[in-house]
């Protein structure tokens, strides 16, 4: 920064104009997210203090969120949050940052339902938890498990589900896929596994948006040279946990449908395959039902 801000009107012309020459699609939007967050303020209150001088401490503090901005930093992890199903998730570079059409793939699990008292619920690549966390605060009597092969994301799950108030209804497990399943004794037992599994082709990250590419953890994203592996892997692992009539719901990627489709009928073991579309039209979510 040239000249320092003297003001907060300053500070937000200062801003404003640093996102837009970085390449910001929301540049207006985005400095008020920044400097709300890093005066302590709310954001419609800096309109009208305007004219209110920026102490030092605070100056470096914007200056610090908007210079992680212009690199492409995503929003959400510099504000440390990103709301899902209406509940605020923390977040960290550790875990993906929820998207919005993964509550469809909460809503389809709540639609299968008719869960009884005791039903085994499993969370396969909990991440932030947003959905084991989201099911916890709806549904009781439950027995949720949420995996993860990153110790990190856990962590950043088990704050979230602290801060929802649901710590107590969900067991974490670390390990690779449904192998900490093993371990629990729970070989048939299982109700649902719901799963959005990384789902991205080798060779489509490379393209990815900055933000994606180089601040969201690969492990969450990347699957395999198909971008299905991860898909094909559950269709055959889940079979060993699920009981008779349990489901496997798992998001899809974009054009993902026709070949997982294929991949669960090779498999075998399954009925009443369907897809659900999400508000774009993509068959977002698959749904299989252990055969009797
Ligand atoms: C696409 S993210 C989904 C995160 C979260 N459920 C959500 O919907 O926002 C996939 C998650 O799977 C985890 N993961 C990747 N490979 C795994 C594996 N082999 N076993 C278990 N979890 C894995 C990643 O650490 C990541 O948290």
């Amino acid at each position: 920064m040239t000249a320092d801000p003297k003001t907060i009107g300053m500070l937000i012309t200062w801003a404003q104009h640093s996102l837009d020459a970085s390449g910001s699609m929301n540049a207006a939007q985005e400095a008020l997210w920044l400097l709300a967050y890093a005066l302590g303020m709310k954001h419609h209150e800096l309109a009208s203090r305007r004219d209110q001088a920026v102490s030092g401490e605070g100056l470096v503090r914007a200056e610090s969120v908007v210079s992680r901005r212009m690199v492409r930093e995503p929003l959400q992890y510099i504000l440390g949050t990103q709301e899902f199903c209406g509940l605020d998730f923390h977040v960290t570079s550790a875990v993906l940052i929820p998207r919005p059409e993964t509550e469809l793939l909460v809503q389809e699990v709540l639609r299968e339902g008719g869960f009884s008292e005791g039903a085994v619920l499993v969370d396969v690549g909990t991440g932030s938890g947003c959905v084991a966390v989201t099911l916890a605060t709806i549904l009781n009597g439950m027995r949720i498990f949420a995996l993860d092969r990153s110790g990190d994301a856990l962590a950043v799950a088990k704050e979230n589900a602290e801060r929802h108030g649901v710590s107590e209804k969900i067991t974490w497990k670390e390990g690779d896929l449904l192998e900490p399943l093993r371990e629990c004794n729970l070989s048939g037992t299982v109700d649902a596994i719901i799963s959005n599994p990384p789902y991205i082709a080798e060779e489509v990250w490379g393209g990815l948006q900055p933000e994606v590419r180089d601040f969201e953890p690969r492990m969450a994203l990347v699957a395999g040279q198909r971008g299905t592996e991860f898909h094909e892997r559950l269709l055959r692992d889940a079979k060993e946990f699920l009981v008779s009539g349990g489901v496997l719901v798992m998001e899809l990627g974009e054009g993902q449908a026709l070949f997982v489709r294929q991949a669960a009928e090779q498999v075998g073991g399954y009925t009443g395959l369907q897809t659900v579309k999400d508000e774009a039209g993509i068959e977002r979510v698959m749904i299989a039902r252990r055969a009797d």
